[in-house]
């Protein structure tokens, strides 16, 4: 049976996606040529201690990005996977990204691995706080005089418990899964479509290239999300 035609049948879907689904979007990757680990060393930036040594280099770092994701506007591959949670039974859109555009695009029942760049915590009391708005060169602080940091996950810290858990859930139960723009590097991520498989899954890769999981799928496509998705997928958007 074709893609489409597992689609129709399965009571259950769920898709991992990685920053590739938002390079149409105009939001760099992480990895590759021009990606922004090239460009900036991690450790520099998105570790717990480079916060702590220089908290205005690491803000506007997010500040930058921040921008960038502010520009963006949803593609036909956040379109397609938003349209497609609309005529799923239980449909569970698990991401690596941080942007916010499967929101914007609809998509409703999502879970962010690795956080959300419009919202910060305090790094004292944890209060949370969102905002769209650029900081120009201003640290944030919470009303309890503490600094406030971006809710992201940063490099040696633990995925958010209950969100992890809940996404192992899904792709363990899930009869179809697709795994769309993601490197399949990043630990436990990586592992979603590895358990979706070993669970009985359908699994499908899109992702411009090879990947460390392009072996053990069922089917892979080469091509961009965005120009593949909503054929692939058979939904209109
Ligand atoms: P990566 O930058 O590692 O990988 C992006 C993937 O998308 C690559 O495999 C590209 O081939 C693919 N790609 C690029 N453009 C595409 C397109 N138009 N259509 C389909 N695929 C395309 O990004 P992630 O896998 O998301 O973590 O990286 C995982 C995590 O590593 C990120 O969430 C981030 C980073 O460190 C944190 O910041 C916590």
């Amino acid at each position: 049976m074709d893609l489409k035609g597992r689609i129709k049948n399965a009571e259950r879907i769920a898709v991992l996606t990685g920053a590739g689904i938002s390079a149409e979007s105009g939001i760099p990757t992480f990895r590759g040529a021009d990606g922004l680990w090239k460009q900036f060393r991690a450790e520099e930036l998105a570790t717990p201690q480079a916060f702590q040594r220089d908290p205005k280099l690491v803000w506007e770092w997010y500040d930058w990005r921040r921008q960038k994701c502010a520009q963006a506007v949803p593609n036909p591959g956040h379109l397609a996977l938003a349209e497609l949670e609309r005529i799923a039974p239980h449909f569970t859109l698990i991401t690596q990204n941080v942007d916010g555009l499967h929101a914007l695009a609809g998509s409703k029942h999502i879970l962010e691995l690795h956080g959300n760049i419009w919202r910060m915590r305090c790094v004292a009391c944890e209060a949370m706080r969102e905002s769209r708005e650029p900081l120009g060169g201003e640290l944030p602080h919470c009303d309890c005089g503490a600094l406030m940091r971006p809710d992201i996950v940063w490099f040696g810290e633990a995925l958010p418990q209950q969100v992890l858990s809940e996404a192992f859930s899904c792709a363990r139960s899930a009869e179809v899964f697709l795994s769309v723009g993601t490197s399949a590097w990043v630990m436990p991520a990586c592992q979603l479509p590895v358990v979706a498989k070993q669970s009985g899954a359908y699994v499908v890769e899109v992702n411009l290239e090879k990947t460390p999981i392009s072996e053990m799928v069922d089917e892979a496509h080469h091509r961009k999300a965005g120009e593949i998705l909503p054929s692939l997928l058979g939904v209109e958007i």
